[in-house]
């Protein structure tokens, strides 16, 4: 959770802090205040003025520029941060905060420092493995400070291995789920997300709009905040989160099966995904042409299982937490689904509405529980309602 964070960005001289000024914007784009801290040779690399302006505050470099303000500038950096992120950090800086040394602002504030700190390498390869370097992030790991990997490829240098820095995207996420409390821990969570394709021929096959977006938000904020996700997943095109145990899976039988390997050992199983009802009673194992048969003009349908209805009909202290997907009388028939697969929670979404149900990385929803109390939300995230709907079944825990 990034919003209203207040995130102290510590820049050292490698070539990597050309990545520094996205790494202020993405973090202001989610709601956190960034004030950044340079080395003087961070300055080789990237302007203070780049800095400050993508992170819409000054840049502090200097121990003794107390003409900005009155206040020991070092000391009120360290107690302003929720997280200082040292991105990139050099061996030098790595070096120095292992051994206490404090010879610039950067350093001094670390020493000063006592909320979180996550370190981001980047160096050559030889820097990074040599004897002294490891030495020093194992000192700084046995304080617990969060070190990061770095990626392989080819650097600059013109050495290809380990040592180049994570992407901006990937740093903003570690600093997410470092700052996300992990309430969630203990529990075992069992998600479902996405469509099913039930097969008509090798060519043809039934299948509905679900994009599984409602579904991962909810996996990565339940992983996010400690718990043990398995995700089963019907086919989708975008990437799953990265989660305990993914499954993925095709037809409605297959998530039946799926889900049934791994409920009796969940706390939790949320059921976002859209399951077909119903199947071609018939699969030609050849492709069905167009000519040969009316098979085509008429397709007869037969019943899937419906998943949440089963478990709902045999939990043994689960919390189960169903989706309505409707266009019309949306709390009626969302009611009787709550009632009769016994669910604890259910999430009913208007698919019909802008901003809604199917595809959209928002989602305007209500939240009807086992008592038949309704609470209606606004349009937001699909992540912000995960975390909505996690918050709830949180609350079921106590
Ligand atoms: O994936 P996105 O693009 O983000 O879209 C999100 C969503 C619209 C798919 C999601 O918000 C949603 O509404 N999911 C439920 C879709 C659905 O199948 O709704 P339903 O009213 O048909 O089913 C009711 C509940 O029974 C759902 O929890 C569903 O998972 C479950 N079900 C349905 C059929 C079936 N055979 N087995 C089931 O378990």
């Amino acid at each position: 959770m990034l919003k209203n964070k207040r995130i102290l960005l510590g820049v050292s001289g490698g070539i990597a802090a050309y990545k520094s000024p996205s790494i202020c914007s993405l973090l202001r784009k989610k709601g956190s205040e960034v004030k950044v801290m340079m080395t003087e040779n961070a300055k080789e690399f990237i302007t203070p003025l780049s800095l400050q302006t993508m992170s819409n505050n000054t840049v502090h470099s200097k121990m003794f520029n107390q003409l900005l303000n009155t206040d020991v500038e070092h000391i009120s950096l360290a107690k302003w941060a929720d997280i200082i992120v040292i991105a990139p950090a050099t061996a030098n800086i790595i070096g120095k905060f292992a051994n206490g040394i404090c010879d610039n602002l950067l350093t001094t504030v670390f020493m000063a420092s006592r909320c979180r700190v996550l370190i981001v390498p980047a160096m050559n390869t030889e820097m990074l493995n040599s004897p002294a370097n490891i030495n020093n992030m194992e000192i700084l790991k046995k304080r617990g400070i969060v070190i990061l990997d770095t990626e392989k490829d080819l650097l600059a240098c013109n050495d290809y291995g380990s040592g180049k820095m994570l992407s901006p995207e990937k740093i903003v996420d570690a600093i997410d789920d470092n700052l996300t409390e992990k309430d969630l821990a203990g529990k075992k969570f069992l998600i479902t997300a996405g469509p099913t394709v039930e097969p008509l021929d090798p060519v043809r096959f039934l299948t509905n709009h679900s994009s599984g977006k409602m579904g991962y938000a909810l996996a990565a904020n339940a992983q996010k905040r400690g718990a043990e996700v398995t995700l089963i997943t019907g086919p989708t095109n975008i990437e799953p989160p990265k989660v305990h145990r993914l499954v993925k899976i095709n037809t409605t039988q297959d998530m039946f099966g799926a889900v049934g390997k791994y409920f009796d050992d969940c706390h939790v199983l949320i059921k976002a995904a859209a399951p077909a009802d119903y199947k071609p009673k018939y699969y030609s194992k050849d492709k069905i042409k167009k000519n040969s048969s009316n098979y085509l003009d008429v397709i007869e349908l037969e019943k899937n299982p419906d998943i949440a209805k089963y478990y709902g009909k045999n939990k043994v202290g689960q919390i189960i937490v169903g989706f309505a997907a409707e266009s019309t009388n949306i709390y009626k028939y969302a009611k009787e689904k709550l009632i009769s697969k016994n669910l604890d929670m259910i999430v009913v979404n208007n698919i019909v509405k802008a901003g809604a149900g199917f595809g959209t990385d928002t989602n305007i929803a209500s939240i009807i529980d086992k008592n038949g109390e309704t609470e209606d939300f606004e349009i937001m995230s699909k992540s912000e309602l995960a975390n909505i709907i996690l918050n709830k079944v949180k609350n079921l825990f106590s």
